[in-house]
């Protein structure tokens, strides 16, 4: 572990997306590379802190230096983020699935000439709105909203309804090249006011967010 402004702190972070069986063989996925999650338990881990990384199936390996807690779907990173807690802080950098599978085949679905499958679904567990609301929240909880339009509108909702203190918005319309790509774009929504950093690598987005945690915590922070 390092020491800097945020050791003796632990940080809990979410990363990835989360995959939502169909059947033993198949299931729903998204987009998520696990990228922005990744360097920011990165750049936590950097400044002294002790992190949880709780990850879904991402396609970039986890940082060193971190504890990881792999999971598969959304049902079991909402347990193992439970289990996680207590924290000084969480960052929600996963993609969640919003729906999983309801009738989920136990065993391989044949196909069947002429028929085709009905998929029903329902919902998943809202774990950044769970963490926020429940017993164990940390000081500081940080949500994201990767939207493809009236990003900021739905981001400030977003803050409001989850009940976290953050949300860093980011615009993921396949213009942006920002799913899945090397570079992001961000607008950090807090509080008490809201502040746009230009595009940059997911490293230096990172970076500037763990040194606002870490400022956030009440840590000496040195420039
Ligand atoms: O509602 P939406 O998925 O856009 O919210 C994004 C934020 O909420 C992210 O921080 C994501 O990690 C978190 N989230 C969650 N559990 C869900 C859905 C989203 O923690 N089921």
């Amino acid at each position: 572990m390092f020491e800097g402004p945020l050791s003796g702190r632990h940080v809990l972070v979410t990363s990835g997306p989360t995959h939502e069986p169909i059947d033993p063989v198949r299931y729903i996925a998204n987009r998520s590379s696990g990228a922005q999650g990744t360097a920011i338990a990165a750049a936590l881990r950097d400044l002294g802190a002790r992190v949880t990384f709780v990850t879904g199936p991402a396609s970039v390996p986890p940082p060193q230096g971190v504890d990881v807690v792999r999971v598969e779907t959304a049902a079991q990173m909402l347990v193992a983020v439970e289990a996680a807690l207590p924290a000084d802080a969480a960052v929600m950098a996963a993609a969640v699935a919003d729906w999983r599978v309801e009738n989920a085949g136990a065993s391989k679905m044949k196909k069947v000439a002429g028929a085709l499958p009905v998929l029903s679904f329902a919902e998943n567990p809202d774990i950044l709105a769970t963490v926020s609301k429940g017993a164990a929240r940390p000081a500081l909880v940080v949500g994201f909203a990767a939207e493809t339009d009236d990003v900021l509108a739905h981001a400030r909702a977003k803050r409001l309804r989850k009940g976290c203190d953050w949300i860093v918005a980011n615009d993921v319309s396949p213009a942006t090249g920002i799913m899945g790509g090397s570079e992001n774009a961000v607008t950090l929504i807090t509080g008490s006011g809201e502040e746009t950093w230009e595009r940059a690598p997911k490293e230096e987005v990172a970076r500037r967010l763990a040194l606002r945690i870490a400022e956030a915590l009440g840590a000496a922070v040195t420039p």
